[in-house]
């Protein structure tokens, strides 16, 4: 793989793939990290003269209407800020480009050609070769789209000699001991929402490491399928999701571990009890994991919150997770979108070893060593 670092490119045209896919709220957005992540790497390729043509996706693109509440515009405004640059409203209206005096262009959502047949996403290769024809070189600086192997993240690689920028080398450098595992008992954290997003990485990972914690809402569907009343709180009934769980708890049983320690509401109060008191109506919003959980550990994977840490008080099983980590004399990683938003509500962005940008892509490459784009990359590169 050719890294920037090691190649000076001068006066080129660069289709330059970042991802700007930053949550938003009210209008606003909320954490421009994954922005301000990439701003080495654009910044590196004007100082060289160069010409950058910026692309990314934002949301997801189903239907015609997705279109204007995934607009990368908000992104555009933000980018004013900084650069004078030019923005492109459709990502198939390129030629604008060949008239145009700016050094920098961004491109609206390259997942509006998902509409009416996925291209984007399905990685059609006219549309790459199309994108192509603006640029000489293409640089990839998006780690967290890595997971995916589209026309924008992988098929551009094959018409054009590729690149990975500033951000990605960080990030695979700096997730290595994740993939070596040299550093050992290993611990991995597992929470969040959605169990069916998360039970294939689950299955993957519990045979990368020593031991693994499981908490927050993905941790009901555990605590059902072993038998306990969750009463009225979010679950999966996907049966897939299900088997794979219950497999796992009979093979894994001695690695997976949970805190029996939950903060339900019931009938309009906040109570702290054990699973063997819920009640039918009872909801699960918080899971407290307790310390002497956290004994005995080299490293650390945290992906996944223990509760809703946006209100309170169901945020104390996050807060607590992320002050007993920090005390420990351990390698601590922390990836995944809402789990880096705890990590910075609760001010714990200098505790740890390593912040990622990527959630999906984190969890894959940690889960599998592998990311799609890059093994995509790796055997088509047109600079090969
Ligand atoms: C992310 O936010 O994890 C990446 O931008 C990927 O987004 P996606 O899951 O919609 O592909």
């Amino acid at each position: 793989m050719n890294y920037l670092s090691n190649k000076k490119i001068k006066n080129k045209r660069i289709i330059l793939r970042c991802d700007f896919n930053v949550p938003v709220n009210d209008g606003n957005i909320s954490d421009d990290s994954k922005i301000t992540k990439s701003f080495k790497t654009i910044n590196y390729l004007l100082e060289n003269n160069n010409t950058i043509i910026l692309m990314s996706h934002f949301g997801r693109i189903k239907k015609e209407e997705d279109k204007k509440s995934n607009s990368l515009k908000i992104v555009y405004e933000y980018l004013k800020k900084y650069y004078d640059l030019e923005f492109i409203n459709n990502p198939l209206e390129l030629e604008i480009i060949n008239n145009s005096t700016k050094k920098i262009f961004l491109v609206e959502n390259t997942r509006y050609t998902d509409i009416p047949l996925k291209r984007e996403s399905a990685n059609d290769l006219e549309l790459a070769y199309y994108w192509s024809k603006f640029a000489d070189i293409f640089v990839i600086d998006a780690f967290a789209s890595l997971h995916r192997a589209h026309a924008s993240t992988a098929g551009l690689s094959k018409y054009l000699p590729t690149y990975l920028g500033f951000l990605v080398e960080e990030e695979i450098k700096n997730l290595q001991p994740l993939i070596t595992i040299e550093n050992r008992p290993f611990l991995v954290i597992m929470g969040g929402a959605k169990v069916d997003d998360k039970i294939k990485i689950i299955e993957s990972i519990i045979n990368r490491c020593d031991k693994l914690i499981i908490t927050g809402g993905i941790l009901n569907t555990f605590l059902k399928v072993k038998g306990y009343n969750i009463g009225g709180s979010l679950v999966s009934s996907d049966e897939e999701v299900l088997t794979c769980i219950k497999n796992l708890l009979i093979n894994e049983d001695d690695k997976i571990f949970f805190s029996n320690n939950f903060i339900v509401r019931r009938n309009e109060k906040n109570l702290n009890i054990k699973i063997e008191e819920m009640e039918d109506n009872d909801i699960i919003l918080d899971n407290i994991v307790e310390s002497s959980l956290l004994d005995n550990l080299n490293m650390v994977f945290l992906n996944g919150t223990c509760g809703k840490y946006e209100e309170e008080p169901f945020g104390e099983g996050t807060k607590k997770l992320l002050k007993d980590l920090s005390n420990k004399d351990a390698s601590i990683y922390v990836g995944g979108g809402d789990t880096v938003s705890a990590v910075k509500k609760f001010h714990y962005q200098d505790k740890f070893t390593y912040i990622s940008s990527g959630g999906g892509a984190t969890l894959e490459y940690v889960a599998y060593n592998k990311l799609k784009a890059l093994e995509y990359i790796k055997d088509n590169d047109a600079s090969k």
